[in-house]
């Protein structure tokens, strides 16, 4: 049988660190109010002359480096984001024509911040049925090109990076088990204003901003990230001792805190960047999870769970094995 393991990882986050003392000066905001709710205490912004592709490419090559992989080898692309260069071509073609490589398959998977689960749940289909052996899995955001700078409600709580594995067969686990759920029934809860056909000239309330009502986010985040835990250690016949490493998407602290009440984790167990790179989005597992592998924290055989809630809704789901 064959399985699909992580062989490499790799990050990147723009050189721009904007902090929560600056957000004073744009909005009526505190630092002690963001990091209160949120944990967040800084985030990266893109450069105005950088893209999404660009971002994925970097941290593309990282994890290609730290897997020994040569790019020539690579036989699927899978880019997770929801803030593409264009509206098309995907991002992962763009990422695909920089490396310099074709005829391999490459496409976008949009599921917003659990983006990455859904990206690495088709990965690692892909592998297990013999129809890649070599993937880049990237998770790629900027997210400061879509927010309203004057709504204090959303523009404290993103930041912009991307961060990538790569995926390789493999005769053992690996990855055991992806678990994904959508639900459109509350898509009002968290959204982007504006649609494809709008000129954007008349209406500025057309511009495409995030539009999110945090408070009833936060509820069912906590809950269906709780569900998805039991569902994940369930299906896996193991209990919550068996974990070593939690690497959560990173929207909230006090989110991610619950999470791991409920599964018994001391926060030392946990990965945590929000308070460095706030909510990436579909970028914020790979990143965390290229953190904890570069600072020695995760190491090779430790059992991991990723978790990810966001707009959709969708949530989602790894159980991985380092
Ligand atoms: O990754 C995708 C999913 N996204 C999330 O998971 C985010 C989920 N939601 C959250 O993280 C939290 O709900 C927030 C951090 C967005 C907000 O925290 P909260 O404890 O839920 O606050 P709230 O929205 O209930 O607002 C409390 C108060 C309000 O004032 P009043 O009405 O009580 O007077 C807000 O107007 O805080 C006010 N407020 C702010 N004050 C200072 C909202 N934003 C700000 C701000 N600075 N930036």
């Amino acid at each position: 049988m064959t399985f699909a393991r992580i062989s490499g990882t790799g990050g990147y986050l723009p050189e721009r660190v904007m902090t929560n003392h600056e957000l004073e000066t744009i909005v009526d905001t505190s630092d002690e109010w963001i990091r209160d709710r949120s944990g967040i205490r800084q985030r990266h912004i893109a450069a105005d002359n950088e893209t999404t592709s660009d971002m994925a490419l970097s941290a593309a090559r990282e994890a290609l480096a730290a897997a020994k992989v040569e790019v020539a080898d690579i036989d699927l692309i899978i880019v997770a984001t929801t803030t593409p260069d264009r509206v098309f071509p995907s991002v992962a073609c763009t990422v695909q024509r920089k490396l310099g490589i074709h005829d391999i398959p490459a496409f976008d998977i949009h599921a917003a911040c659990s983006g990455f689960m859904f990206a690495l749940d088709v990965a690692n289909r892909f592998v297990k049925t013999g129809g890649a052996s070599n993937v880049l899995v990237i998770g790629a955001e900027i997210y400061s090109r879509i927010l309203d700078w004057s709504d204090r409600a959303t523009c404290v709580l993103f930041g912009d990076g991307a961060g990538a594995v790569v995926l390789q067969a493999a005769e053992e686990a690996g990855i055991v088990s992806t678990h994904i759920h959508s639900n459109g029934k509350h898509e009002e809860l968290l959204y982007v204003s504006g649609s494809v056909g709008d000129r954007g000239t008349e209406r500025q309330s057309d511009a495409a901003f995030i539009k999110m009502r945090g408070n009833e986010i936060f509820r069912k985040a906590v809950a269906a990230l709780g569900n998805i835990a039991r569902e994940t250690l369930a299906g896996n016949g193991i209990t919550k001792s068996d974990l070593s490493w939690l690497v959560p998407h990173q929207a909230n602290l006090r989110i991610i805190s619950a999470t791991a009440k409920k599964l018994c984790l001391p926060m030392e167990r946990v990965v945590v960047t929000v308070d460095q790179h706030a909510n990436t989005s579909s970028a914020s597992i790979p990143l965390a999870l290229d953190v904890a592998v570069r600072d020695g924290r995760i190491k090779r055989g430790d059992l991991l769970l990723f978790e990810a809630f966001g707009a959709g809704l969708t949530w989602g789901s790894a159980l991985v094995k380092y």
